[in-house]
């Protein structure tokens, strides 16, 4: 039987520069890269009603954001993280636990009234071994494509709470947490992370993905 892999989560602001570092981050390490939220058939149902609802229905509320967004994470730790990491297969995954306490708890003001325990039973306990916080300040997201384009719907006050909310769960728990600097250029930022993961983890298995 292989050792349990590892679960490496990238968070931060829209358009910090994660999906770039996850992709390059699994190359290095030999991991499996995935994403949230959509990353299986049911996530991308969600992620359509989430992030392009339809113009005729109401809103989506924050409380059903947020357990919309623990549906999608339950689906994908079934579906695709739990069977890599029982495996022996190290994950990468764009986007974790941490940000629907940073979007839902900080960005919509939810926090403090049992979001942590409804995102950690979404989970059924499956951590992040190591969480990154790719940081960048918003002015510097904000000029960066897609995200950028998000960001701006949300808008600035949004996307500070959000960022404050990713900088107090890094602080508070610094053991789990790696914060990067984001607005290096990327090989730079992945040789950091890479560095960082190892020291915190160990070597990644010889014969990854
Ligand atoms: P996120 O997943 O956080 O929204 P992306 O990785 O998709 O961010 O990057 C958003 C945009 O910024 C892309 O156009 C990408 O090429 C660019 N980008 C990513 N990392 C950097 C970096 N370190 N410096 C400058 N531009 C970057
Ligand atoms: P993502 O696809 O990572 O967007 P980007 O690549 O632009 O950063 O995430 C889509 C959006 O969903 C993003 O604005 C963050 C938001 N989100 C939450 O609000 N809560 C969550 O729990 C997750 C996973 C994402």
């Amino acid at each position: 039987m292989p050792a349990r892999g590892r679960l490496i989560a990238l968070e931060g602001i829209d358009g910090c520069g994660k999906s770039t570092q996850a992709k390059a981050v699994a190359s290095a390490l030999g991991a499996l890269v995935t994403h949230e939220p959509g990353a299986t058939p049911l996530g991308a149902q969600l992620r359509r009603l989430l992030l392009d609802p339809d113009s005729d229905s109401a809103p989506v509320t924050p409380r059903a954001e947020t357990l919309l967004m623990a549906a999608d994470r339950a689906q994908h730790v079934a579906e695709v993280i739990e069977p890599a990491l029982a495996s022996g297969v190290w994950v990468v995954t764009d986007r974790y636990s941490a940000s629907t306490i940073a979007y839902q708890g900080y960005g919509r003001e939810l926090g403090g009234d049992g979001l942590a325990e409804v995102v950690a039973w979404a989970t059924a306990g499956v951590e992040a071994d190591l969480s990154v916080f790719v940081d960048v300040p918003v002015e510097v997201a904000a000029t960066r494509g897609r995200g950028a384009d998000r960001l701006e719907r949300l808008g600035p006050a949004f996307a500070a709470r959000v960022r404050d909310g990713f900088a107090a769960q890094a602080e508070a728990e610094p053991d789990r947490w790696l914060v990067v600097d984001g607005t290096r250029d990327v090989d730079a930022i992945t040789a950091h992370i890479v560095d960082g993961v190892r020291a915190r983890l160990g070597p990644e298995p010889e014969h990854g993905r």
